[in-house]
């Protein structure tokens, strides 16, 4: 646990023409990673298939974040984010995500699917102050489920001043 939370304070990039990819099934656990997904991460395939996506997940992440993604994506929708992930030795790395849900024969959902691009620097700079003001919003709460309440009001909020929904700002950034 405590190895798992080690943070080296070192970001990793990846080429701008190289995409992370991922498959999971419903629940969130990995199925597929691509060379460049393993490569990023420090991770193994062995080591990572079949382990919940969360694996990867950086501390400063704010929880509403992946509140959005579940709820977007189990419906059925396709999301657009910022994320910032924590590789297998601490190191943390940026990606921009497109996740999409992916469609049994029936029409059902199977699984999903992210693929990721390495994001513009002012896209992060632009997202890190609002992640940071979710994330601290969200410490404030004992209770998780009353403080991903606050931060997700405080970034619909934030939203609604700008006349947008989550996609649309985000991709605006
Ligand atoms: C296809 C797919 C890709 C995901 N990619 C990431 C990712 O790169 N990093 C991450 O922290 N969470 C990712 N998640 C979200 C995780 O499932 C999880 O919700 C998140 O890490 C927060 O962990 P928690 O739900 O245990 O709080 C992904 C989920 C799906 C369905």
């Amino acid at each position: 646990m405590g190895q798992e939370l080690f943070l080296s304070g070192r970001e990793r990039f990846f080429p701008e023409d190289e995409i992370i990819v991922s498959k999971t099934d419903r629940k969130g656990k990995i199925t597929y990673a691509n060379d460049v997904f393993l490569t990023v991460s420090g991770y193994t395939e062995a080591e990572l298939l079949g382990q919940p996506h969360s694996i990867i997940r950086h501390p400063s992440m704010p929880r509403c974040v992946f509140k959005l993604l579940w709820d977007t994506i189990e419906r059925g929708d396709e999301i657009f984010a910022y994320v910032n992930n924590r590789a297998k030795n601490g190191d943390n790395y940026w990606v921009f995500a497109h996740v999409t849900p992916w469609l049994d024969a029936a029409g059902q959902i199977a699984g999903y699917h992210s693929f990721r691009r390495l994001p513009r620097r002012e896209a992060i700079a632009a997202v890190e102050p609002i992640y940071r003001q979710l994330l601290e919003i969200e410490s404030r709460h004992a209770d998780r489920k009353d403080g991903m309440r606050a931060s997700t009001n405080h970034l619909l909020e934030l939203l609604g001043k700008q006349g947008a929904t989550y996609d649309r700002f985000i991709l605006a950034i």
